[in-house]
């Protein structure tokens, strides 16, 4: 018997007349004759012709959806419409039954909400299967994009002690018995007793170790889970989700977002290149969900047309208290169809605000930055205006916020200054202060977040279903 191959490349072959094994599950079988046999490796199904005439009718019985097969036999041209090759079996292997009565994926359309409750075997429809390899070449696109630049991979803690944004919204890592906590004499907490002899946490961002790496290596990035216990419900929010986190030294905020906008270009033209057959595929699924919609409600531009645009125009770069003069005078705004209305500078914008901004006053990405001190994080660098930041978000159609970051302060006395201002603590945050004591350069970075970018790429509307075992509130099953 021959090798096992993949179905994407004998699909791709154009050698015929030969003897192959292939391996997969068997999506349908239909006219007791045609297995539709898909192996994950593409969207596409191979067909399998079985001589039923030949075939013993106990093993046709078990060709049943959801069933893996091996199946050895002869490579040929297909007449069939939609395929160039199929394979005639010779002989039929049934490795694992699939009880048809049972077995929850029927070969139909299914709601995504249902889909997320069977998300152990969401894996084998077409769409999860795109999803899933459009999001493996995002991921493998993000680190290529940074090697080929000379970047250092760096693995930041996952366990930690501090809360790198100050917002409050971390886990708690702890090894106590929860009925039985240590306390000290005041009554508090005594973590001197748990594992670590201290209070820790997961991680939130990588940023503060990483910003520590960029000091000796000069060019780093993070790429690995963070957690938020934010208890927002929303289709852009996961309490644990995946980041991509530059820090780069000798870096000023306009070379940060030259190197955003240049990574999210370099991504999104991998997938488009390497996944062409499942861009397609879930630009067609998006077409026929709008479908549904009436006509005003529908995208200008599908998928792949959205994708090719991103790639093709330089994104919008404005400030934070530009865009709250086009916000005031939107007519959203004036019409009171917001509904947080933009009054005055100073407020943070909400999703609302953002998508008007990108969606349709200026029709591409945007990049905002100098936001208000208020609203942004304690190491993010001060303007001489003391009122803004030279902080960063990228916006993106359909997503709002993507990115977001700024060049960090490297001036001690500001750094402290402003750590006072926002009760962080100085003593334990002894070891990222000293970098601004030993050799401080100017330096910048920012945070992607992977989840939102293949949200984009594939063209989904809920961030629980790029990911595959999605975590939010009330929710981590599987
Ligand atoms: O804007 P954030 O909070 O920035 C940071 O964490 C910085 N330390 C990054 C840096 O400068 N190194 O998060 C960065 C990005 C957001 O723009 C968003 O894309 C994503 O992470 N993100 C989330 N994605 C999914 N679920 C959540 N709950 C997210 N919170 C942030
Ligand atoms: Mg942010």
């Amino acid at each position: 018997m021959s090798q096992r191959i993949k179905i994407k490349a004998l699909l791709e072959s154009t050698e015929t007349g030969i003897d192959v094994t292939v391996k997969g599950w068997v999506r349908t079988f239909r006219n007791n004759q045609f297995i539709a046999l898909n192996d994950g490796s593409t969207n596409n199904n191979l067909q399998v012709v079985v001589d039923f005439e030949n075939a013993d009718p106990a093993l046709l019985k078990r060709l049943t959806t959801g069933a893996a097969i091996s199946v050895f036999g002869h490579l040929v041209a297909s007449l069939g419409k939609g395929q160039t090759v199929e394979v005639k079996a010779k002989t039929i292997q049934i490795l694992g039954d699939s009880d048809p009565e049972k077995y929850p994926l029927q070969p139909k359309k299914h709601s995504l909400e249902f889909l997320r409750e069977i998300a152990h075997l969401r894996f084998r429809t077409n769409t999860f299967g795109a999803i899933f390899r459009v999001r493996n070449s995002l991921a493998y696109a993000v680190h290529q994009f940074f090697q080929e630049k000379g970047f250092i991979y760096l693995h930041t803690p996952i366990i930690t002690a501090s809360d790198a944004e100050g917002a409050g919204e971390t886990f708690h890592v702890t090894n106590f018995d929860l009925l039985n906590i240590p306390k000290a004499d005041n009554g508090e907490v005594d973590f001197k007793q748990d594992f670590f002899g201290r209070a820790t946490n997961l991680t939130v961002s990588g940023q503060l170790e990483g910003e520590l790496g960029a000091m000796a290596l000069s060019d780093i990035y993070t790429f690995g889970p963070t957690f938020r216990a934010e208890n927002s419900n929303t289709t852009r929010h996961l309490a644990e989700f995946w980041m991509i986190e530059p820090e780069m030294a000798f870096c000023d905020l306009v070379d940060n977002m030259d190197t955003a906008e240049a990574l999210l270009k370099y991504v999104i033209a991998y997938a488009l290149d390497k996944n062409r057959d499942d861009i397609e595929f879930l630009t067609q699924r998006l077409l026929d969900e709008e479908k549904q919609k009436p006509q005003h409600e529908r995208s200008e531009m599908s998928l792949t047309e959205k994708l090719q645009f991103c790639l093709d125009n330089d994104f919008e770069r404005l400030t934070y208290t530009e865009a709250i003069d086009i916000l005031k005078e939107s007519a959203p705004n004036k019409k009171k169809k917001f509904q947080y209305p933009v009054e005055g500078w100073g407020t943070d914008l909400q999703s609302e605000h953002e998508r008007y901004l990108v969606e349709k006053h200026f029709k591409k990405p945007v990049i905002l930055t100098d936001y208000p001190k208020e609203i942004k994080a304690f190491y993010m660098r001060q303007n001489d205006d003391g009122k803004t930041v030279r902080a960063m978000d990228i916006l993106f159609p359909g997503i709002g916020e993507i990115v977001g970051g700024s060049q960090r302060e490297e001036r001690l006395d500001k750094l402290e200054q402003r750590m006072d201002e926002m009760n962080i603590p100085k003593e334990e945050l002894w070891w990222y202060l000293d970098t601004r004591r030993f050799g401080a350069c100017e330096h910048a970075g920012f945070g992607l977040g992977f989840e939102r970018l293949v949200l984009f790429v594939t063209g989904m509307g809920n961030i629980r279903d790029v990911i595959p075992f999605p975590r939010f509130p009330r929710s981590a099953e599987f």
